[in-house]
């Protein structure tokens, strides 16, 4: 496929998936006339408008390779979204990375206040789950199970908190490599390859025929974070929406501090090559995930 095709391949479905979970949050997140209204404005502040919407366009993207209902590979990609900006919301309060600045506008504790954005971000947490438990989401409680049982190993201290907690530790030791590498497929690559792999289960593909898809999320879980520390580097604060130089100014091991700009650059490239190869076994319907490894290297935010 050309390039410029993928490329608008990419941006109809990236628009298409971001108006959905923009819709979907409306709907799930309305606000109670009740003394809680402020911790539900709080939930939409961070949920609704804005990112890149990365994980639930995986889930989409994977979802079409087995032809799973587009509206459902939607809701559970809220759901993994919704887990996703929970950790944004905490990542970015004054005991973490203390940031004033996500997705172009204040954090949700400079916006309201320590307590409201901890129990905004316990709730996204807490209703990921509770959508995916919901029948609406499959009619087979074992697919259900099977998503919620996946997506708690991704987000808890077996992949997004634990990795979480050696991206602190990373401030005050001298990781290697494989050290960084772990932290970052936990930090960042779990719900990655959940989102891949959501959209196999949700078709009961049996844990063989989902290999391919584990190797593709893995490589482009990696480079995704081999971009987000590049940027972190010589990116656009506009651009990102939120503060960059922290890497380097906390002391913490990166992909660019052990490797260097220009290695750290190739490696994302090599990645992103292999990704696509794992989906070698796959024809036009692979389309859009062949774009979206092309597209989490590139991109510019
Ligand atoms: C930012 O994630 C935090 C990391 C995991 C590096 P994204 O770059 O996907 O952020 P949004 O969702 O587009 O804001
Ligand atoms: C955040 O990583 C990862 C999670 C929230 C799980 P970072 O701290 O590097 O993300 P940014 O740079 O603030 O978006
Ligand atoms: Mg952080
Ligand atoms: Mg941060
Ligand atoms: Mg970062």
């Amino acid at each position: 496929m050309a390039v410029v095709e993928s490329a608008s391949l990419l941006s109809l479905a990236q628009e298409e998936v971001a108006a959905g979970i923009d819709q979907l949050f409306d709907s799930l997140i309305a606000v109670p006339a009740d003394p809680r209204g402020r911790l539900y404005e709080a939930m939409r502040y961070a949920a609704i408008g804005g990112g890149k919407r990365l994980r639930p366009l995986l889930l989409r993207a994977a979802g079409d390779l087995f032809h799973v209902d587009r509206a459902i590979s939607l809701r559970v990609g809220a759901a993994v979204e919704a887990m996703h900006v929970y950790s944004l919301i905490h990542d970015d309060l004054p005991c973490m990375d203390d940031d004033d600045l996500r997705r172009g506008k204040p954090t949700v504790h400079k916006a309201f206040d320590d307590a409201t954005a901890v129990l905004a971000g316990d709730s996204l947490h807490a209703l990921a789950f509770e959508w995916l438990c919901d029948p609406a989401t499959h009619a087979d409680p074992f697919v259900r199970a099977e998503l919620c049982c996946e997506l708690a190993r991704a987000a808890g201290p077996a992949g997004m908190a634990g990795g979480q907690m050696m991206d602190l530790a990373a401030e005050t030791s001298d990781f290697d490599l494989p050290t960084v590498t772990r932290l970052q497929q936990l930090k960042t690559g779990a719900l990655i390859a959940f989102s891949v792999e959501a959209g196999a289960i949700l078709a009961r593909i049996p844990a063989e025929g989902r290999r391919p898809l584990r190797g593709y999320a893995r490589d482009i879980g990696l480079a995704f974070q081999i971009a987000d520390d590049i940027m972190d580097v010589e990116g656009d604060e506009a651009l990102a929406g939120k503060a960059l130089h922290k890497d380097e100014a906390a002391g913490k091991a990166t992909f660019v501090t052990l490797m260097g700009l220009e290695r750290a650059r190739e490696q994302a490239r090599l990645l992103v090559d292999q990704a696509i190869a794992h989906l070698g076994g796959f024809g036009e319907e692979a389309a859009l995930l062949r774009a979206i490894a092309r597209y989490v290297v590139e991109r510019d935010h």
